[in-house]
């Protein structure tokens, strides 16, 4: 049998995987065909970002918000006119019918709700991570599937202009034969609730997944990883809970290894002084580098909100800076961009592959960090994504 190198094997399987997604997606069914129907479940602080932009969308119809602190609900409702109101999921499930759910809740919360979802025959978006382990996301994949559903998880780096030109620089061989990257993301850290610092919460599924889901965008799924995960602060005082003990890690460094050799490196915790503040808006630093053999780049600004990539080649040392303009990308646009795929019938950038990879990195680097070992990892997704 002819030798079938890694890569070939993911383009063929991306083709494969697209055709059969391309095709799922022709079978999917609306209440309507005009606009996607929005259930909106946890309107907590990320609704106050979600909810503007789904409010402008020509393309869908927000139906429903759910809290189990309905105050909340009532008030977003209010503030975006929308017409049904309910404090429990099972209620929203049954009330007024719609198409997708979005989402918002804790992320201890996602799996379950994600399954209540799909079992009552609603396409989901889910903030990260889709689930609380990636055997419970593979499973809520499959029972999409089953059920001719779609779900999709946060988040959506990979749409942004700047993700697209350091994907094609890479994919056109402008730094030569790649061999090293390296991200960072961190903050202070939350502190309006708790669920971010409990068993299940962390660092990682916070904000080390956005560095993740670039560079494995960027490189192709991992193939290992060798990581450590500490925390630094071990007792913190949040508005919901008041004093807490942190029983997620808040302080994580991962090693992933990528085809062809390429090691690549990414660090997120919630002890992160940045003088730039959580965007990060007008620092010139690098966030994500890339190196190899014949060029390397920098994205400046953290990857869900990028303000430019700098380019440095062999034939051009002198770094230049390429799309300074997010143009129309913003980090909370996953559920809205879902929704136009949904309408046209065209698959998105986002694949809830990549995001069930990530989460397998993650709670691989946990294994790791526990056992001391270096971990095999067997998921992968369609790439390269651009
Ligand atoms: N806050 C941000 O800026 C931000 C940005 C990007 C992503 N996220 C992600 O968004 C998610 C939510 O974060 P947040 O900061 O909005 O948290 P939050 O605590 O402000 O909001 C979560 C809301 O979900 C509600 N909720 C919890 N369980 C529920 C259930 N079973 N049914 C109905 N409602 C329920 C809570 O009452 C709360 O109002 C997390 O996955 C987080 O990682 C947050």
């Amino acid at each position: 049998m002819k030798n079938q190198s890694r890569k070939e094997f993911l383009q063929q399987s991306a083709m494969a995987g697209a055709a059969l997604l391309l095709s799922s997606l022709e079978a999917v069914a609306f209440t309507e065909n005009k606009k996607i129907k929005i259930g909106i479940v946890g309107c907590g602080s990320v609704s106050g970002q979600y909810l503007p932009h789904l409010s402008k969308s020509a393309h869908v119809e927000l139906v429903s918000v759910c809290d189990i602190v309905l105050e909340r609900a009532k008030n977003r409702a209010k503030e975006f006119n929308v017409p049904h109101v309910y404090e429990h999921i099972y209620q929203q499930l049954a009330g007024a019918p719609f198409d997708l759910l979005v989402n918002l809740t804790d992320m201890q919360e996602h799996g379950r709700l994600n399954k209540m979802a799909l079992a009552s025959g609603k396409h989901v978006w889910s903030e990260k991570p889709m689930a609380n382990t990636y055997k419970e996301g593979k499973a809520l994949l499959d029972m999409a599937r089953e059920k001719k559903l779609r779900i999709w998880g946060a988040p959506a780096v990979v749409n942004s202009p700047q993700f697209a030109f350091m994907s094609k620089a890479i994919q056109e061989g402008k730094l030569g034969k790649v061999s090293a990257a390296h991200a960072h993301y961190g903050h202070e850290g939350p502190h309006w609730s708790a669920f971010f610092y409990e068993k299940g919460g962390g660092s990682l599924p916070d904000l080390g997944v956005y560095n993740l889901a670039t560079l494995t965008g960027l490189l192709g799924p991992a193939k290992s990883v060798i990581a450590m995960t500490t925390i630094v602060t071990p007792e913190r005082t949040v508005d919901n809970k008041g004093k807490i003990q942190v029983e997620a890690e808040d302080n994580a460094m991962i090693i992933m290894e990528h085809e062809g050799g390429v090691l690549s490196h990414v660090q997120s915790g919630f002890n992160y002084f940045d003088p730039y503040g959580h965007g990060g808006k007008g620092q010139d630093r690098h966030t994500i580098s890339i190196w190899g053999t014949k060029g390397n780049m920098g994205l400046v600004g953290y990857d869900w909100a990028p303000f430019g990539v700098d380019l440095a080649t062999m034939d051009s040392p002198t770094p230049v800076r390429h799309v300074p303009d997010p143009k129309t990308y913003v980090w909370q646009e996953g559920a809205t961009v879902i929704s136009k795929s949904l309408l046209d019938k065209n698959e998105p950038l986002i694949s809830p592959e990549h995001a069930l990879h990530v989460l397998d990195i993650i709670e691989s680097a946990r294994a790791s960090s526990q056992t001391g070992q270096k971990i095999s990892l067997q998921s992968s997704f369609r790439w390269p994504i651009v």
